[in-house]
């Protein structure tokens, strides 16, 4: 038994209506000029006029960046780095998506002192912290609120890459799930399934403990529970409140146990095919879960009894094939395509992905069954139909 570690944010805030303390929250922090970091859908649309009415309540004076892309690059962090440096921001607050929480912590860093983040990418590398930040997610999935990861895209070689440091947990993270009521069935599909991701890939993480597993094992009872709900009537408080839930737990279990083969296979996908974060880990789900399950059948009955599947009579083996064909049929029940084809993807571009997947050895270190270039390879062509 080795030794684990527990990191989370300095203080996390949930329910209903919590977001109305973010003035005074930021007040703790002499907050008097706030940079607001969020996704341009929420500003333009006046989502989320209510949270800078709570920062003009405190008298406190905000400027809005809203220009962060999907899987944003690079230069996009650095350009807005230079950009806000001079303008002596006390705070930064993130408010939106995965991509937009991930920028809000690199952006913190930034504000305060120059840094090439190329020269970061990895774990530890960061050399001191920046300015306290907020994050507040206004989806249910990617769990940023509370992991210590910040991803982005590398345009030089089109491959996704992470920054890991305790500097990008943030001071503060309030997950109010009245900002996840607008968001769409696809959004919502995508980013729950994700959830789900992160905390079957936890559970069964090398890195795993008791602590996490206990998490993660809550994690995956509420999604399964309320992810097609949430999907099928957004205005389901219920399960909105569930995935917001179930999101903040799987995320809490991925920051100290990590993710495995799922979101490593993932990633060729999404960098040259474009496929979002959430769907490329939906589709792959099933196939790498197949390949996963002989190495720890325990796990994934544990797994399969979460999530209500019938093993009476049944041998464990047998629960873990059950486990993975309700997994195909969850990702059907929700709209995401259970084929890499969808995307375009062809036999002939399996090699390459897999040759990249296969570096990624941050996170394929954490999958319970060793992966070789051919087994990848043979995951790929399973997923492809
Ligand atoms: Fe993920």
């Amino acid at each position: 038994m080795g030794i684990t570690l527990y990191r989370s944010p300095d203080l996390l805030m949930m329910g209903e209506g919590s977001i109305a303390n973010i003035g005074k929250e930021a007040k703790k922090y002499d907050a008097n000029h706030v940079l607001v970091v969020a996704d341009a859908f929420l500003v333009e649309n006046k989502i989320i006029n209510h949270v800078f009415d709570y920062l003009t309540n405190e008298n406190i004076t905000y400027d809005i960046n809203q220009s962060i892309i999907p899987e944003p690059p690079f230069e996009l962090l650095e350009r807005i780095g230079s950009e806000i440096r001079e303008k002596n921001y006390d705070l930064i607050i993130g408010i939106g998506g995965g991509s937009v929480l991930d920028s809000a912590k690199i952006l913190s860093i930034l504000a305060k002192y120059e840094l090439d983040l190329r020269s970061v990418v990895g774990t530890n590398l960061v050399p001191e912290k920046g300015l306290p930040f907020f994050l507040t997610p206004t989806t249910s999935g990617t769990g940023s609120e509370v992991t210590w990861n910040a991803i982005f895209t590398d345009e030089k070689d089109h491959v996704k890459k992470g920054i890991v440091s305790p500097y990008l947990l943030p001071q503060l993270s309030i997950v109010d799930p009245e900002l996840t009521y607008t968001m769409p069935p696809s959004v919502t599909a995508a980013t729950g399934m994700d959830a789900l991701v992160h905390a079957i890939e936890s559970y069964t993480s090398l890195r795993t403990d008791e602590l996490n597993k206990a998490i993660a094992l809550q994690a995956i009872k509420l999604i399964n529970k309320s992810l097609r709900k949430a999907v099928h009537n957004g205005k389901d408080r219920v399960a909105r409140a569930d995935m917001s839930n179930g999101s903040l737990l799987a995320g809490i279990s991925l920051a100290n146990a990590g993710v495995g083969a799922v979101h490593a296979l993932a990633y060729p996908l999404g960098g040259k095919f474009k496929v979002p974060h959430g769907v490329s880990n939906s589709v792959l789900l099933p196939y790498v879960m197949e390949y996963n399950v002989i190495s720890d059948l325990d796990a994934f009955v544990e797994i399969a009894e979460a999530l209500e599947l019938q093993t009476d009579n049944l041998s464990k083996r047998e629960i873990a094939d059950e486990f993975v064909s309700y997994l195909k049929q969850f990702v059907k029940d929700i709209g995401i395509p259970t084929s890499m084809s969808v995307f375009g993807v062809t036999k002939e571009d399996v090699p390459k992905m897999a040759e990249e997947a296969s570096k990624i050895e941050r996170l394929l270190s954490n999958n319970p069954r060793k992966l070789s270039v051919n087994d990848i390879e043979q995951i790929y062509y399973n997923a492809l139909g």
